[in-house]
């Protein structure tokens, strides 16, 4: 496919590669024929997605010979739920998922989660592709393996590594994509930049409104760049033991403000990490590990964008410091009762720190949420 890159995740006996461009979705049947035998593949997708961008890979599956049900599931994510796994993993059971078929999931990091779980536990562990279409899941969740549905207690708390074979990011499912969600998954390219990529953030000053406005070189090469940034530090690691942990740049803030806004709609995950990342620089500033003025140049380029950079505008009812501590405190990567946050020398130079004061991190929430 003309206009498409190659990127590898180079993951030893699970390594895999990422086919990002416009149109790839019409090469599935050939690229999955090239990994091995398909008797049947199962496409996993959304009611919102289905309809739009199903046809284009159920004809390429079928013209490879490859048998293709369209399994669909609830938009949204209450379906990454125990009751949504199990409607799920039913449709597949009752359509006699065996051995030799596998599963692609079709749509946002909703329907990629969900269905990368399923893949991971039917069967013991069921061969899958992730096919990620909106901005977010191309750029992040569809690469790495990471896969998980939410419990009562929180997000993502049930789940499994299951690397995919391939993901197929077709960049022209985006233009379908609505803009608050394309805005939204943005933060997470602005991410790669913040987090290790000085140069990148610079480049994403200049030419990251062309890449949000419309396809093109600079989307292209927005999209590609962040893949190639996820696929080297998952390859380096796996697990999150150490590097990966990175990645989570503006999330220990964001997830609290997910939380405390209820996981809906008033606000989306990217809109949360682009106010995380504003809060993960002013709390870096107050500590003294980066210089004056950093966090201003953040939130100046995120609002450019189009995204939220303060906590105020989500809580036109007003909220307080604690609620949001207290969601900090139960985040996944706490050991031992410690809060680990990733905060930054300056754009592109992030570093974890289990060491700040609970102190400081009520300081900068309580200016950030003042009137
Ligand atoms: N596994 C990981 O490493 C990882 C990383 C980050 C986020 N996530 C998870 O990803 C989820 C969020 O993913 P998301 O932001 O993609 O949300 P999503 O999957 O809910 O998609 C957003 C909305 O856009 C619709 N949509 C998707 N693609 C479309 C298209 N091309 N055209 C029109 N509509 C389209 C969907 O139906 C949905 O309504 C969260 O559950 C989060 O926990 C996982
Ligand atoms: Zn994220």
């Amino acid at each position: 496919m003309s206009g498409a890159e190659r990127i590898r995740a180079a993951l030893g006996a699970r390594s895999y590669e990422v086919v990002a461009g416009p149109g790839v979705l019409a090469d599935a049947g050939r690229e999955m024929r090239a990994l091995g035998p398909v008797r049947r593949a199962f496409v996993v997708t959304d009611a919102l997605v289905g309809p739009l961008h199903a046809a284009a890979l159920v004809r390429s599956l079928s013209d490879s010979g490859i048998a293709a049900p369209v399994v669909t599931v609830e938009p949204g994510e209450g379906t990454k739920s125990f009751a949504g796994l199990e409607r799920l993993c039913d449709s597949l059971l009752d359509l006699q998922i065996e051995r030799g078929d596998w599963i692609v999931a079709l749509g946002g990091g909703v329907v990629g989660d969900l269905a990368g779980f399923a893949a991971g536990v039917l069967k013991r562990g069921t061969p899958y592709v992730q096919c990620p279409t909106t901005l977010l899941a191309q750029v992040d969740s569809s690469v790495g393996g990471k896969t998980a549905i939410n419990a009562r207690q929180g997000k993502n708390l049930i789940g499994l590594f299951h690397q995919p074979r391939l993901v197929l990011a077709d960049t022209a499912t985006l233009d379908t994509l609505p803009q608050r969600h394309m805005t939204a998954g943005f933060a997470e390219v602005v991410k790669y930049g913040l987090m290790g990529d000085a140069q990148f953030f610079s480049w994403l000053e200049t030419h990251g409104a062309a890449a949000l406005a419309a396809p093109g070189p600079e989307r292209q090469y927005a999209i590609a760049h962040s893949i190639r940034t996820k696929a080297r530090v998952v390859a380096l690691d796996e697990r999150e033991d150490g590097i990966r942990a990175l990645l989570n740049l503006g999330h220990t803030f964001g997830h609290a403000l997910e939380a405390e806004s209820g996981f809906s709609d008033r606000l989306l995950h990217g809109e949360a990490v682009a106010i995380g990342m504003v809060l993960a620089f002013q709390l870096s500033e107050a500590l003294g590990h980066c210089a004056a003025g950093t966090a201003a140049r953040v939130a100046g380029f995120l609002r450019q964008c189009g995204l939220p950079t303060s906590p105020r505008a989500i809580f036109p009812e007003g909220t307080t410091a604690e609620p949001l501590m207290a969601h900090m405190r139960h985040d996944k990567k706490n050991r031992g009762g410690r809060i680990t946050l990733i905060l930054a020398r300056g754009a592109g130079e992030a570093f974890a720190d289990a060491t700040v004061p609970e102190d400081a991190i009520l300081k900068v929430l309580a200016r950030a949420l003042a009137p």
